[in-house]
């Protein structure tokens, strides 16, 4: 996790890359620091604990000129957030500093062998250990910087991406990755480095996606140049992008959560733009038009994914199974990757990823590509790892997401699994054209009842306040909906840090019934009457009531079955069952969001998460 920002150009650099590590705050908020080369031989180097607007307070009366710099917004993976093991990290000789994001596994017998030869550290991490390294080979091997920063990453073993500058140059700047994402931006005379685009929108559209294993060097006046670790000379790609700054700014919302949460309308129009065709009433993916015979041929999908995209996995499972009549496994990517998991022939791996850089899923993908599996993406950062990892895929176009917190993302991977089950089961014939049509049909007015939805937001926020006492939740939903049981409660823990639980609903009396009290809330999603799982959950309800547990029930309109069982009912439009989940996560959304803001929590950025978790 955590961002990594960099300027060389004409400009002062410290507002650059304070700007632009407020924008990628998101992934990490330990600590904050910058480093700054002057042209009186300074390398300055300010770092705190906490978030920017600290470091912005600590460097007031500091000296923060430089036209070259980097700057780092930190989640910890070695040693505590604190000053000391904030990034920057100096060298021995206070003349290079590093940022660097990721984790570098073998930090430990570099670092004995560094303190063998004199070396001393002052912070915990694993990444003042890549900065000594690469003074140490410039020492010994008398070599440049950049000769010494390839060198050193031949040995390194883990993750990375990193900015190095040295105190003598100040037209010098340095970057390299593996494993972790980096940006570089191309201006006029000037270039900037990122986690993301977000720094560099506001400057440039034109971006270079470096890749695994490649150095950078950027010196004043010359071209940029990227080299491989066995120094062979690589031609950069120039992209242009299409970000805009509206795209990555609150536009009057409290939060960026409540922001992405009122987008989601949009987001599944722009997700559905071109794909869904209302006129012929069909759809069309070109992933699918140019790669349909893989799914005619497999005999099994494997979803991969973590957290929410896992949970959107889920329904991805009941999608394929149900519609295409393909048999799904799915699996969270971090246990999958160390399962030593059997790929047979024709197996396809969906592999679904907000970010794109989650560690865990990109490491997923690489071995069931190397097992002969053919790789299909779902992701939302256009350019990320995951996109340009695999065989095919559906981008989900929800715009950047950047509360922590995932919710737009969600709504819009959900729509492109609904979007690619439709497709294959049209091509496999395993789906009547009434269901196609009436699915798609369905879609098509979505938008219009999110929208309906949001104008129970007062009712929502009403109920929120009542549950804020609350220590522990349920949830409870079947078929579809039990995945969105998981994901209202992960909603609810990571922003609120009350324990939530999802579970499927018939599960309860095997073990969660005993936690039912009158102080224990059940969240209940049961939004279709008509549905056959319907009267079961209906049961379930009352046993709960049994117990004197309070009940907030999600139903359809009109509902006279669970709501009357219910403490607190809320309402949302009826629709096809598998794409209920479009519509039940808004309302638990929303909950989640009323009661973290009402518990005072952080919700963009609440404790210990990042929004891209790009380490293990
Ligand atoms: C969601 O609210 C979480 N913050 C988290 O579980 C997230 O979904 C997970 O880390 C996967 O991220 P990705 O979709 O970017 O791969
Ligand atoms: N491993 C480094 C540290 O703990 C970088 C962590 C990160 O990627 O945020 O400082």
């Amino acid at each position: 996790m955590c961002g990594i920002v960099g300027y060389l150009g004409n400009k002062q650099a410290f507002d650059i890359l304070i700007k632009g590590l407020h924008r990628l705050e998101y992934r990490g908020y330990d600590s904050a620091g910058v480093a700054l080369v002057d042209n009186n031989g300074n390398l300055n180097v300010y770092k705190t604990k906490g978030k920017v607007n600290n470091l912005e307070q600590y460097c007031k009366d500091k000296n923060i000129n430089g036209t070259v710099g980097i700057a780092h917004t930190r989640w910890a993976t070695h040693g505590e957030p604190n000053d000391k093991n904030a990034h920057p990290h100096y060298s021995q000789s206070k003349n290079l500093a590093i940022i660097h994001n990721g984790i570098i596994e073998n930090y430990l017998t570099l670092k004995t062998f560094l303190i063998s030869k004199g070396y001393e550290f002052k912070s915990d991490t694993d990444t003042e250990v890549v900065v000594q390294f690469i003074e140490y080979i410039m020492q010994s091997q008398k070599c440049d910087l950049y000769s010494a920063v390839t060198h050193t990453l031949t040995q390194l073993v883990g993750a990375y991406a990193i900015g190095v500058v040295e105190r003598n140059n100040p037209n010098l700047l340095i970057a390299a990755r593996k494993a972790s994402p980096l940006i570089v931006g191309v201006g006029n005379n000037e270039y900037f480095l990122g986690s993301d685009a977000s720094p560099i929108i506001e400057y440039t559209n034109k971006v270079i996606y470096i890749n695994d294993e490649q150095v950078v060097k950027i010196e004043r006046g010359k071209e940029i140049e990227i080299h491989d670790l066995k120094n062979v000379k690589l031609q950069p790609v120039i992209n242009e992008i299409s970000l805009s700054l509206d795209d990555i700014e609150k536009g009057g919302f409290e939060h960026f959560m409540l922001k992405e949460i009122f987008e989601q309308p949009k987001s599944l129009s722009l997700c559905m733009n071109g794909r869904l065709n209302k006129e012929l009433n069909e759809i069309k993916l070109s992933a699918i038009t140019d790669f349909g015979d893989k799914f005619d041929k497999c005999q099994r999908i494997v979803i991969t994914a973590c957290g929410t995209s896992w949970h959107a996995g889920l329904i991805g499972k009941y999608l394929f199974e149900n519609l295409c009549r393909i048999p799904v496994e799915i699996e969270v990517a971090s246990e999958f990757r160390y399962r030593d998991p059997v790929i047979l022939p024709n197996d396809i791996l969906i592999a679904i990823s907000q970010s794109g850089e989650t560690a865990d899923t990109l490491a997923a993908m690489e071995l069931a590509k190397k097992q002969g599996a053919f790789v299909f993406g779902i992701c939302n950062v256009i350019g990320s790892s995951v996109a340009r990892m695999t065989d095919t895929g559906v981008y989900t176009h929800a715009g950047p997401e950047i509360g922590v917190a995932s919710t737009k993302a969600f709504t819009t991977q959900v729509a492109v699994l609904v979007m690619t089950a439709l497709a294959v089961a049209k091509r496999k014939n395993s789906i009547k054209d009434e269901e196609y049509h009436s699915i798609i049909g369905e879609l098509s007015h979505i938008e219009e009842k999110i929208n309906k939805i949001f104008q129970q937001v007062d009712h929502i926020k009403d109920i929120s306040k009542i549950f804020t006492y609350a220590k522990n939740f349920i949830y409870l939903g079947r078929g579809y909906n039990y995945p969105v049981a998981m994901e209202g409660a992960l909603k609810l823990k990571e922003i609120s840090y009350i324990h939530a639980e999802g579970y499927p609903a018939a599960e309860m009396k095997h073990g969660p019934i005993a936690l039912i009290d009158e102080e224990m809330p059940t969240v209940v999603i049961a939004p279709d009457n008509t549905n056959h799982l319907y009267q079961k959950v209906l049961s379930n309800v009352q046993e709960v009531k049994a117990r004197k547990g309070r009940i907030i029930a999600i139903v359809c309109e009109g509902d006279d079955g669970v709501a009357k069982n219910a403490d607190y009912t809320i309402e949302i439009p009826k629709t096809v069952a598998c794409l209920s989940p479009l519509l039940t996560v808004i309302p638990l959304q929303l909950l989640s969001y009323y009661i973290a803001v009402a518990k005072g929590r952080n919700v963009d950025q609440p404790r210990n998460l990042a929004k891209s978790v790009t380490v293990e």
